[in-house]
């Protein structure tokens, strides 16, 4: 297959240059301790924020609603019919975020996708944080819209480069909380300076959902900017501890995305088990903060420790812990050697961080106890001090 020799080479030349990612199986539910490649590990690598994702009630949702409607969906929802459990899902999760309506999608890279296709064209002009995810990066190339990008969190260059826009419809888009280095976007800041310059403003809420705000109702809510933030974007898959996506607006937001957007029109939907156990987590959420106490106790715990140790964090504020160890190499070492000793932590290099900025992604979550967060610490001091990190 001469023509397909290309792929072949290409991923000689990712492992020739470190970059070849190697997939863990993981071979039980996630949860604090995990099994991983056959072996019982501490799992320091999902976003299972609030530990909803092998929560009793989470999967005997799922079960019963397997029961009454079956596996799959049959077809897309503006063709085959809405199940009435994707219309409760949607205003649960409205009812959560303080908007008027909300739209399920497959997934958070899907909501992203979907929307910037629908609601931006070749005409328009949208501003982005030069760290957003690679969804909105996706969903930016796909509405074929002039994109200028803006230096990370940098209000004053966001603000300068709208004030020289002349194209009328504008839309400024951020992450809110950066998933590799855990830091918070200047929101209120970005609103006053999208208001100024008439420009829409979208947040993608993977990370704050379940982490900032009251009962983790997310970044609108952490920062009072509730009626002034025009589209959220959220995942079903982190904090809510299932998987799919959602959009967070106005009714009419939300009535133009069921007329327009791709992968609702184009796509299944989420399957009715899937639907039911997403619901259960909102509803956990609405009436327990627990979780979301716990998960920041054991973050500042946590973080506290690491840098105890003399690790560099970077700038988070969240739970999302970053230990920068700068080259790749190293930090795949100090990722292979915790795993040995029983910590599940991956290396994150480049591309999806700069050059010269690998790191441990620490994933801190409501799951771990005291003891989990002391095992780790230990693990990390042992390591560190081998590789002369610390
Ligand atoms: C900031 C951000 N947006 C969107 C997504 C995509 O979410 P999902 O996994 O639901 O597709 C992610 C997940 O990696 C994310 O970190």
């Amino acid at each position: 297959m001469g023509k397909l020799n290309f792929i072949r080479e290409e991923l000689e030349t990712l492992k020739a240059a470190g970059l070849h990612n190697v997939i863990h199986e993981i071979g039980s539910a996630q949860r604090a301790w995990i099994m991983a490649n056959g072996r019982r590990v501490l799992n320091l690598c999902s976003n299972n924020y609030l530990a909803l994702a092998d929560d009793r009630r989470l999967v005997d949702a799922a079960k019963e609603a397997l029961e009454r409607y079956g596996a799959g969906p049959a077809a897309v929802r503006s063709i085959a019919g809405t199940l009435t459990l994707h219309r409760e899902l949607e205003e649960a999760l409205a009812h959560f975020k303080g908007v008027e309506a909300a739209l399920a999608l497959q997934s958070g890279f899907m909501a992203n996708i979907g929307v910037i296709q629908a609601l931006m064209g070749q005409d328009d002009e949208i501003f982005s944080d030069e760290l957003n995810h690679a969804s909105i990066i996706d969903g930016i190339r796909l509405s074929k819209a002039h994109v200028t990008r803006y230096a990370h969190a940098d209000v004053s260059e966001l603000q300068a480069k709208l004030n020289a826009s002349s194209r009328k419809r504008k839309l400024v888009i951020t992450d809110g909380v950066f998933s590799m280095d855990g830091d918070i976007a200047p929101l209120k800041e970005i609103a006053d300076a999208a208001e100024k310059f008439g420009a829409i403003v979208m947040v993608d809420d993977a990370h704050g959902e379940g982490v900032l705000g009251r009962g983790g109702r997310g970044i609108v809510d952490h920062f009072e900017l509730h009626g002034k933030i025009d589209i959220e974007i959220g995942t079903l898959s982190k904090a809510f501890g299932v998987v799919g996506g959602y959009v967070a607006g106005s009714a009419a937001l939300i009535e133009f995305l069921r007329q327009k957007a791709r992968p609702f029109l184009f796509s299944s939907a989420a399957t009715a088990a899937d639907t039911a156990a997403c619901i259960a987590a909102v509803k956990i959420l609405e009436s327990d903060d627990g979780a979301v106490k716990k998960l920041w106790e054991n973050a500042v715990y946590f973080r506290g420790k690491v840098h105890e140790l003399g690790y560099d964090t970077g700038r988070t504020g969240t739970p999302i812990t970053p230990l920068i160890v700068g080259d790749a190499e190293k930090a795949k070492r100090l990722s292979s050697m915790l795993f040995k000793e029983e910590v599940f932590a991956q290396a994150i290099t480049y591309p999806t961080v700069p050059k010269g900025k690998a790191r441990i992604r620490c994933m801190v979550s409501a799951s771990h106890s005291k003891g989990d967060l002391d095992f780790a610490v230990d693990k990390l001091k042992k390591a560190g001090k081998e590789l002369g990190i610390i």
